[in-house]
C-alpha cells in the first residue's frame, strides 16, 4: 500500500481553492489538476509499504505530540521547483513553527522504521496541479502574476491523517487509514 501523512484543510479554504482551480484550469487544460476533494497538505510521503508494517507505522505516529494546534494561512501561488521548469503548481502555506517540527518528528519516526528520510527541508504547500515542463503555461503564469498574493483563508489543525493513495487512471483515490490528534492534553 502507498501511504502518506497529511493535514486536511478547512472547508472554506477548500472552497476558495476549488474556485481558483475552476478559474485557472481553462488556461492550462493539459495539466493534471487536483480534484478539490483531494486537496491536502502533505507532511510526509511514506511511499510503498507492506501491509504487515502498517501497525508499526500507526503505533509510531500515535506517539507524536505538539504543544498546541498548528495555525495555517493559505496565501499566494507559485511553481516547484521554479517557473522555468515547473513540475507542481501550488498555493502557498504560512504555518506556525510547530508544523515543521511535527513534519520533522513524523520523518524521524518513519526513519526509525526504516523509511527513507526527506531529502529537502519541509516546505508546506498545497499542490493544485502537476505538470511536465513542456506544458505551455504562458496564460497560467500571466494569471498567477495578477494573483500572486491571493488569500485563500486560514485555519487551525490539531490532527493529522495517515492516508492510503491508490493510483487510478482517473487520478489518485485517497482513503484515510487513521487520524491522529497531535495536541497534548493537559
Ligand atoms: P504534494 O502534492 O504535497 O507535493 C500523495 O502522493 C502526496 O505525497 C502527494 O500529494 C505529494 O505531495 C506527496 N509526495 C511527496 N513525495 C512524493 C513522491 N515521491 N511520490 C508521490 N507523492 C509524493
Amino acid at each position: 500500500m502507498r501511504l502518506f501523512v497529511a493535514l486536511q484543510i478547512a472547508a472554506e479554504v477548500r472552497e476558495s481553492l476549488a474556485a481558483l482551480i475552476a478559474e485557472f484550469r481553462p488556461l492550462a487544460a493539459k495539466l493534471k489538476w487536483v480534484r478539490a476533494d483531494n486537496l491536502h497538505l502533505t507532511l510526509k510521503f511514506i511511499g510503498e509499504t507492506e501491509s504487515e508494517r502498517l501497525d508499526a507505522v500507526r503505533a509510531a505516529l500515535a506517539e507524536l505530540r505538539s504543544g498546541k494546534p498548528a495555525e495555517l494561512q493559505v496565501r499566494g501561488l507559485g511553481f516547484f521547483p521554479n517557473a522555468r521548469w515547473p513540475r507542481v503548481f501550488w498555493a502557498g502555506v504560512q504555518a506556525s513553527d510547530n508544523l515543521a517540527a511535527l513534519a520533522a518528528d513524523i520523518d524521524a519516526a518513519c526513519a526509525t522504521l526504516g523509511f527513507a528520510r526527506e531529502k529537502h527541508s519541509y516546505s508546506p504547500h498545497l499542490t493544485l496541479a502537476r505538470l511536465e515542463s513542456t506544458h505551455p503555461t504562458g496564460a497560467l503564469r500571466e494569471a498567477i502574476e495578477r494573483d500572486e498574493a491571493r488569500e485563500f483563508g486560514s485555519f487551525w489543525a490539531s490532527e493529522f491523517h495517515l492516508i492510503e493513495s491508490r493510483l487510478k487512471s482517473a487520478g489518485a483515490e485517497y482513503t484515510t487509514v487513521q487520524s491522529f490528534p497531535f495536541v497534548s492534553e493537559r
